[in-house]
């Protein structure tokens, strides 16, 4: 599949094979009460739980093995 030209006013997410969602756009993660993390164009984000900076992924995904398989029984499409 083509990639398709990059829209910088929409947050594209992107969960990566066996890895994090991978969040491209501007955003700002923040704490429930409202205290900023980050302000940026890119960041990652763990999917798998086992990261020790959550919300953000620290690569802990490959040390567990994570799985995760695209257009697998496990994939929602959205549509
Ligand atoms: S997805 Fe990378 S640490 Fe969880």
């Amino acid at each position: 599949m083509p990639e398709q030209p990059v829209d910088e006013s929409v947050v594209t997410i992107t969960p990566l094979d066996r890895g994090p969602n991978l969040v491209k756009g501007t955003i700002r993660v923040v704490t429930p009460s409202g205290r900023v993390l980050v302000t940026d164009v890119m960041t990652k984000l763990c999917r798998c739980g086992h990261s020790e900076d959550k919300p953000f992924c620290d690569g802990s995904h490959k040390r567990v093995g994570f799985s995760s398989v695209e257009n697998g029984p496990d994939f929602h499409k959205g549509e």
